[in-house]
């Protein structure tokens, strides 16, 4: 297609082959699989760090990751980067960025401040100097005196001071990517999507393999795993996205790459199985499922996961589960029983497969794959919420 440059807003012709620096959040503890997905998706290195990532990227780069990122949650143009001792040196830092190129003199604006380390200030103060910084710089660049709102802002400010470091992006995602905004019905132990996603990606499942997550609930692993699979895009659930409010945004660019990814989404066959206990949560998950438009290849079925090999009709190749933690009953023995009891009925049913566990109770899962000779070949460490929880891999 040929472009007509008279009709594109003013700067975007430039902004087209210009690169942007990226800082993008995810889970603590998942950052080395947010950077490899990324990377495939660009084309690019990027870095992990803690809770987040660094790439360089362009426009249409910027709007590829924020469509079909599946372990990001927010993508923030870097705008600075240095060391700050003090709420004077945040104000001074702060004053010195441009800001011209991504908030028009009508748009409202927001800092939001986040603080890791020891500081003699609250977020709150950094939130406002740097505020006060931003509507100065603004002023002189431009005359104009931009309007805070810090309710809704057109365009949100962060800054992150991490001890020394400080950090400061442009908000392109606007609310984190992990609310999908498909699910209608809430499990009370519901797993955060980027995470389900993240233990998806670490399975390496292929898409003639066959999926499995014995201990369902609301379906958030299974839903997650067939959204990878057919490579659908966030906005298909009506999401809205910052980066429409910015001045770089093109819409021209914007309509091309959700053209070339209408294009890649699959309706490939896939074999994509939960199974859960409660008949209350099976209910639940087909509503979920049927809200993200994956009905027609996740099949939850109403069961026993020490069972499984009495109702499911493959054996599976690809296991991902959240299980039960047990933290309000806390009872170690009967978590042992049901963790040992899935674990044989994987064995005995699927021969060899590989799987993927997320439990807070680490020790009870180590001993129970002990006891019937899983190997544990990889655990990490990640938050879930405020909780810290491990991710297993192992083989059957
Ligand atoms: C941590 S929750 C899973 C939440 C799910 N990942 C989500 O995002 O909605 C664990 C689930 O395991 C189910 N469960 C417990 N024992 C089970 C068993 N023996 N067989 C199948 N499901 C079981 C519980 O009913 C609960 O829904």
């Amino acid at each position: 297609m040929v472009r007509d440059i008279s009709k594109m807003p003013q700067g975007a012709w430039e902004r087209l082959g210009m690169k942007y620096s990226v800082m993008a959040t995810t889970v603590t503890g998942l950052e080395d699989i947010a950077s490899k997905e990324v990377s495939a998706l660009l084309g690019v290195e990027a870095r992990p760090d803690r809770s987040r990532i660094f790439f360089e990227t362009d426009l249409e780069g910027m709007y590829l990751a924020n469509l079909r990122s599946r372990c990001i949650h927010r993508l923030f143009i870097l705008v600075h980067r240095g060391e700050a001792k003090s709420l004077d040196d945040i104000y001074e830092q702060v004053k010195s960025v441009s800001l011209t190129d991504y908030i028009s003199p009508q748009s409202s604006f927001a800092i939001r401040a986040q603080r890791h380390g020891e500081h003699p200030f609250t977020s709150l103060d950094i939130a406002a100097a740097a505020g006060g910084a931003v509507i100065e710089a603004y002023l002189r660049e431009k005359g104009v005196r931009l309007r805070v709102d810090l309710r809704n802002p057109d365009v949100e400010v962060y800054v992150l001071l991490r001890n020394s470091e400080l950090l400061v992006g442009v908000n392109t995602t606007g609310e984190s990517l992990h609310k999908r905004g498909y699910r209608v019905y809430d499990h009370p132990a519901a797993i955060k999507t980027t995470i389900a996603s993240a233990m998806i990606l670490l399975s390496e499942w292929r898409l003639d393999e066959v999926f499995l997550d014995p201990m369902c609930g609301g379906a958030t692993i299974p839903i997650e795993a067939a959204l990878l699979a057919r490579r659908i895009p966030h906005n298909a659930f009506g999401r809205s996205f910052a980066f429409t409010n910015l001045l770089l945004h093109d819409p021209e660019v914007y309509a091309k790459v959700c053209e070339n990814l209408r294009k890649q989404v699959s309706r490939d066959e896939l074999q994509i199985y939960g199974v859960e206990i409660s008949p209350k949560h099976v209910d639940g998950a087909r509503r979920n499922a049927s809200s993200a438009g994956v009905s027609d290849v996740v099949r939850v079925i109403e069961g026993d996961a020490t069972r499984l090999e009495e109702f499911l009709p493959f054996s599976p190749d690809k296991v991902v589960v959240n299980l039960p933690y047990g933290i309000r009953s806390s009872r170690p023995k009967a978590l042992s029983k049901l963790y040992t009891g899935l674990l044989k009925s994987l064995s005995r049913f699927a021969g060899s497969c590989s799987l993927i566990a997320i439990t807070a109770a680490a020790q009870v899962f180590r001993e129970s794959a002990q006891s019937v000779g899983a190997e544990i070949v990889e655990e990490r460490r990640v938050l879930h919420g405020n909780l810290e929880a491990s991710i297993f891999k192992c083989f059957l």
